[in-house]
């Protein structure tokens, strides 16, 4: 079945009326969840993300402890009810494996690992409603849910995708533009020293483009992590 793409950007403006460098709303909450030991709510344009963080606890089961350093454990999951598409059915899927993993290495570079031997770390991200751009909303998610449970950081990470439609760079796509955009590109980044954490691409950038939508990632990051501060400042006010 071939179905016609749709025009995604009209005189400057795309179908959510967003300008080409424009993120879509983004709130955070942190420290929402009693039983966890740190944790973060976000809407990011329409999806939303909770996220809970439990440790250092003891690694179980106790073979897979390292004696030098805490080890991360991350589920990345979206609530059957979380989108149109047909998923959930049966446990983790491919993708879901997929961005648990890079999830996981954005985090593994870090929190101070060396201090917790012996220890796991888990962080679990459930997308309850999903609109494109999960994997970067989840990320920035768990980062305020780390800090807010005290666990020592290097940094504290934040993501966006940049992607491109015909000869527009577009900054975080919805479902509808990461569906049908020429590429699509996630990208985390540890603001202290702009450190990339995570950089995948669906389809294909020029090396000007690469630039360009790097540039775009770090601007954007500017406005991401001021909403990421606020969150965890304000959960500290609070207590
Ligand atoms: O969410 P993200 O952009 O990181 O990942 P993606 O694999 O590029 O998926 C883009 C969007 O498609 C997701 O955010 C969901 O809205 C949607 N999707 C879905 O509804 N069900 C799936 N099984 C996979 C993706």
């Amino acid at each position: 079945m071939t179905t016609e793409k749709p025009q995604l950007v009209t005189n400057g403006k795309r179908v959510d009326g967003r300008g080409l460098d424009e993120l879509r709303p983004i709130k955070i909450e942190a420290g929402i969840l009693k039983n966890a030991d740190g944790s973060a709510y976000l809407e990011w344009g329409s999806n939303k993300i909770m996220v809970g963080v439990y440790g250092p606890r003891e690694a179980f089961p106790k073979h897979v402890q390292d004696p030098e350093r805490a080890i991360v454990k991350c589920r990345y999951a979206m609530a059957p009810f979380s989108s149109l598409e047909e998923h959930g059915r049966s446990g983790p899927n491919r993708r879901a494996v997929e961005i648990s993993k890079v999830t996981k290495e954005v985090f593994e570079n870090v929190i101070l690992l060396e201090r917790f031997p012996g220890c796991e770390i888990d962080i679990f991200i459930e997308v309850l409603q999903s609109d494109g751009g999960t994997r970067a909303a989840g990320i920035t998610a768990a980062a305020v849910a780390l800090a807010s449970s005290g666990i020592p950081m290097r940094d504290i990470p934040y993501a966006v995708s940049v992607g491109k439609d015909g000869e527009n760079l577009l900054l975080d796509l919805n479902k509808l533009e990461d569906n049908t955009s020429d590429a699509d590109m996630p990208i985390a980044i540890a603001p202290r020293n702009n450190d990339v954490l995570l950089l995948q691409m669906d389809g294909t950038l020029t090396k000007d483009e690469f630039a360009r939508g790097v540039s775009m990632a770090l601007k954007a990051g500017e406005h991401i992590v001021a909403l990421q501060r606020a969150a965890i400042g304000s959960k500290y006010r609070k207590e």
